[in-house]
This record gives C-alpha cells, sequence and structure tokens, in this order.
C-alpha cells in the first residue's frame, strides 16, 4: 500500500466529513484499532529487522501526518461552527438601546402631594377617609338635612346598599364629611385643637371643562377656642402662596353659601398663563363652620369656633400650570401627561 495515497484517501476523506461526528467517523477508518495505519503496523512484526526499522519509520510518519490532517479539520470544524453561531446571535452593539421610560407621577397627584407637604409644615395632620359614605356624613351632620334644598347643589352618585338608618350609602360628593369623621374620632380621645386636612376622591354627577363626575378634593378643618375667619384668609392665602411659589396672586374671598359655614366665601383665583389667562376660576369653598356642625363633631359650639375650605385640586393644578380643560387629567393622553415629568 502506498503511504502518499493513504495520506491523500485520509485527506480527501476528512475534508468531506461536514461535521464532528462524521469527522471521528472517518478517523476510525484510518487510525482506529482497524484501521488502515493500525493493520499496516500490525503487519511490520513479518518483516525483517532492517526493513521494520524502514517501514516502521515511514509508517509512523504517515501516521504523525494523518493525525496532523485530523486534528487540522477538527479545528476546521469547531471554527466554523463558532463563526455560524456568532453569525446567527450577532448583536449590533451600534443599534440604540431599546428606551425604557420611567413612570410618572401625574399633575393632580404632583398637586395632592405638595398640598400635604404645606399642610403638614404648619402643623396639619393628614386624614384619609371613605369614598362611599353615609347620607348622614355626607349630608345631614353638615346641616343639610333630609329634602333640604342646598342638597341639590351636589348631584349624587347612590349606591343600592343602605345604612344602618335605611338610609342609601352614597360616593361622596365633597371630603367634608371627613369633618364630622376626624372630628368625632379626635372627641372621643382628646379635645380641640383639631386641625386636619383630608385629601381624597369625591364624586358628582357633572361633567364639563371644569368639572369631572369623579375629581378630587382637599378638606382642611381647625377648631379650637380661638380661630377665627381672619385665620382662613391668613392660612389659605399663605397656602396658596407657597403652592404657586409666587407672592404676586390674584385672589379673592367672595362671599358665597354653604349649609355647614356661616359666613361662607368662595375662593377664586385668576389664571396667569396659558389660554385661560386673565379668567378667574373658583378653586375653593371656605367658612367659619356652622354652630350646628361643631355640634355634630360632639363639641359645645359656644366654647370651640374655626375654619373649614375643601379646595379642588384639578383646579389648583389647572391654574398651576396653564390648563384650560379638566378632561384632560382623565385621558390618558401621553403627550399630555409626559410635559408634567
Ligand atoms: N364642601 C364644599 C363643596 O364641595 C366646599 C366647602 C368645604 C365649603 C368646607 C366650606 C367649607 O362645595
Amino acid at each position: 500500500m502506498n503511504l502518499d495515497e493513504l495520506i491523500a484517501q485520509a485527506e480527501q476523506a476528512f475534508g468531506a466529513a461536514a461535521d464532528a461526528a462524521s469527522l471521528e467517523n472517518e478517523k476510525a477508518k484510518f487510525l482506529g484499532k482497524t484501521g488502515a495505519l493500525t493493520e499496516l503496523l500490525k503487519d511490520l512484526g513479518k518483516l525483517p529487522p532492517e526493513e521494520k526499522r524502514e517501514q516502521g519509520g515511514k509508517i509512523n510518519g504517515a501516521k504523525d501526518r494523518i493525525e496532523a490532517l485530523l486534528n487540522a479539520r477538527r479545528q476546521a470544524l469547531a471554527d466554523a461552527q463558532m463563526n455560524a453561531r456568532l453569525n446567527a446571535e450577532a448583536i449590533d452593539v451600534s443599534l440604540p438601546g431599546r428606551g425604557r421610560s420611567r413612570g410618572g407621577i401625574h399633575p393632580v397627584m404632583r398637586s395632592w402631594q405638595r398640598v400635604e407637604e404645606i399642610f403638614r409644615s404648619i402643623g396639619f395632620d393628614v386624614a384619609d377617609g371613605p369614598e362611599i359614605e353615609t347620607d348622614w356624613n355626607n349630608f345631614t351632620a353638615l346641616n343639610n338635612p333630609l329634602n333640604h334644598p342646598a342638597r341639590s347643589m351636589q348631584d349624587t352618585f347612590y349606591v343600592e346598599d343602605k345604612d344602618s338608618d335605611g338610609l342609601p350609602l352614597l360616593l361622596r360628593t365633597h371630603t367634608s364629611p371627613m369633618q364630622v369623621r376626624y372630628a368625632r374620632h379626635h372627641v372621643k380621645h382628646g379635645q380641640p385643637p383639631i386641625k386636619v386636612i383630608a385629601p381624597g376622591r369625591t364624586y358628582r354627577v357633572d361633567s364639563d371643562a371644569t368639572h369631572s363626575p369623579m375629581f378630587h378634593q382637599v378638606e382642611g378643618l381647625w377648631i379650637a377656642e380661638d380661630i377665627s375667619f381672619a385665620d382662613l384668609k391668613g392660612v389659605y392665602t399663605d397656602f396658596l402662596k407657597r403652592f404657586f411659589e409666587t407672592d404676586n396672586l390674584q385672589v379673592r374671598f367672595r362671599p358665597s353659601f354653604f349649609p355647614f359655614t356661616e359666613p361662607s366665601a368662595e375662593i377664586d383665583m385668576a389664571f396667569t398663563s396659558g389660554p385661560m389667562k386673565g379668567r378667574w376660576l373658583e378653586i375653593s369653598g371656605s367658612g367659619q363652620v356652622h354652630p350646628t356642625v361643631v355640634r355634630n363633631y360632639g363639641l359645645d359650639p359656644e366654647k370651640y369656633i374655626g375654619f373649614a375650605f375643601g379646595s379642588g385640586l384639578e383646579r389648583l393644578t389647572m391654574l398651576r400650570y396653564g390648563i384650560s380643560d379638566l378632561r384632560l387629567f382623565y385621558e390618558g393622553d401621553l403627550r399630555f401627561l409626559k410635559q408634567f415629568n
């Protein structure tokens, strides 16, 4: 057998093996236990010593050569496999990253947070209460008895369940029932001063550019032995200056009526920017708490007096950013919302 021919055969067979498994099969044909070279080496024994050495050297040379061809092919196949993988799993590191934007705080929630911060800093507690209320807390305790015409000021969503008086439960139309809840709870555990704000969701059958069926209010209540209407003006004006970060505000307290305050005022503020510039917007009801309501807190109105206010958080936000339509807050349009983050 011509060794050069054998080497050429091996080279051809290894080259034709397309993957590692078939290459190992081909290897067996030449270098395996019954492979061509092994057979040749076995036959060496039959030769005379002189020839044995010479033939042995040649066969071993051929064996080295075939092993080298095998290793080269192994490496080539491994490289090809790696290259195929690298191509298939290629990552273009020059592509821009896939943006994952951070969520932002809704502008009305931002106002909510600011209001809490400001009132906390002047000693107000912050309270939270239920959105489904009893008729008594929402109306009657606030000097708004059944069948009183003032009830029609607030168009109400009723719930089918009844309270313990057999009256319908309702979605609170304002945060003012929190005056009653907080004050009555407070009175059980101690005496005034009562100094609290209660921000939260409120509901009315109402929908236009400045009204939404669900909206947010923040109630404020300060009751002690000597809290006057002047304190209301002072505290509220100071709050507005801090909320809007300017002393240069156009604000007016306009005489008004609420069953639960006497005297009462609506607080209006003028837009200083945006499409509504120069127009007035009502931001809050307010007043000196009515003696009947103080009595319903469980306190003696001859001894305790104070003020309450209930402000619209959407309204404050509209004024802060010069927004003309409050419905924008609830449409979920990111082009609108992104402007605030
Ligand atoms: N609750 C009133 C409203 O929603 C606002 C208000 C609160 C008025 C407290 C006076 C005192 O219209």
